[in-house]
């Protein structure tokens, strides 16, 4: 798969929820192959102090209209730099990076499910699968409703099950204690794709492990190239250490040592 470095000119940049914002650019003439899950390495073109480009995954991509868009928690400087972007604006992109879901191991009625900003690989995600006839069903969860994002987006592409922490929105709990994830109701899913914080995507895998359904999780380590050269990403498998940036970010768990 050709991966490109070229300086992005910013479409829109949108603030959707406290914290988040949606970044639209434009790939201009280029035609990217990009598989749901893989992430590009960001950084804005004007120095700001911060040298390393930032691992932020595609959230969505417009082949037709050449667009590609971001969903970026502003946690630090890096993230802060790029959500100040305005329409004109350059962005530093290197893409597609890492593996992807695999769209050919899903299934009919594949589970995704998100938690937090780690909804924002599975808009493309869900799009792809929905075009090679899937039925997906999403379940999101949030520490509060003002952080579950673009319900609504998702909404119109497949049932969306929701959980926030402090039961403002959806049940009141983790996403791993969603009636979805009971037996009975597993059972009906091909495979369960899953992205999010650590712990969120272990609790979810223990409510899977005991299925035959594959789990897939899409890793999130800390990177400095992206591409395979520093070794500051590797994670600990079956198989030995693997680079989560080029052997990932998408594991099947039955591979990983959790
Ligand atoms: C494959 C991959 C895909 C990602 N996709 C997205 C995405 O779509 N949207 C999004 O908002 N974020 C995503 N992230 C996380 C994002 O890369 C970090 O939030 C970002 O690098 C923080 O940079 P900063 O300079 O703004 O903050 P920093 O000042 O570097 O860090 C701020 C805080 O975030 C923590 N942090 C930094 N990097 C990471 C990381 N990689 N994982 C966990 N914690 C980190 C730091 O420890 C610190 O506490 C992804 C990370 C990976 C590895
Ligand atoms: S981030 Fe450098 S090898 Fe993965």
């Amino acid at each position: 798969m050709t991966k490109y470095r070229a300086d992005l000119t910013v479409l829109s940049s949108t603030d959707v929820a406290q914290d988040f914002t949606l970044l639209r650019v434009s790939t201009h003439d280029i035609d990217p192959v990009i598989a749901p899950g893989q992430f590009a390495e960001l950084r804005t073109v004007t120095p700001t102090g911060n040298l390393l480009r930032r691992p932020i995954s595609i959230h969505d991509y417009d082949p037709k209209a050449h667009v590609l868009s971001f969903l970026i928690r502003r946690v630090g400087d890096a993230t802060k730099a790029i959500c100040r972007l305005r329409p004109g604006d350059k962005l530093d992109t290197v893409f597609p990076l890492g593996n992807g879901f695999p769209l050919d191991k899903a299934g009919n009625r594949p589970l995704l499910v998100g938690g937090g900003v780690g909804v924002a690989p599975l808009m493309l995600l869900a799009k792809q699968l929905i075009s090679c006839g899937a039925s997906p069903v999403c379940a999101f969860g949030a520490k509060t409703e003002s952080e579950l994002l673009l319900i609504d987006e998702f909404s119109r592409l497949c049932p969306v099950h929701i959980s926030t922490d402090d039961g403002s929105k959806g049940i009141k709990g983790f996403v791993s204690d969603l009636p979805l994830f009971s037996p009975s109701e597993l059972s009906s899913f091909s495979s369960v794709m899953v992205c999010g914080p650590t712990p969120m995507m272990k609790a979810v895998n223990n409510r899977v492990a005991s299925s035959s359904i594959d789990c897939f999780v899409s890793l999130e380590t800390m990177m400095a190239c992206g591409i395979g050269v520093c070794l500051c990403c590797v994670t600990d498998t079956q198989e030995g250490n693997l680079r989560v940036c080029t052997d990932g970010p998408v594991f099947n768990t039955k591979s990983l040592k959790w």
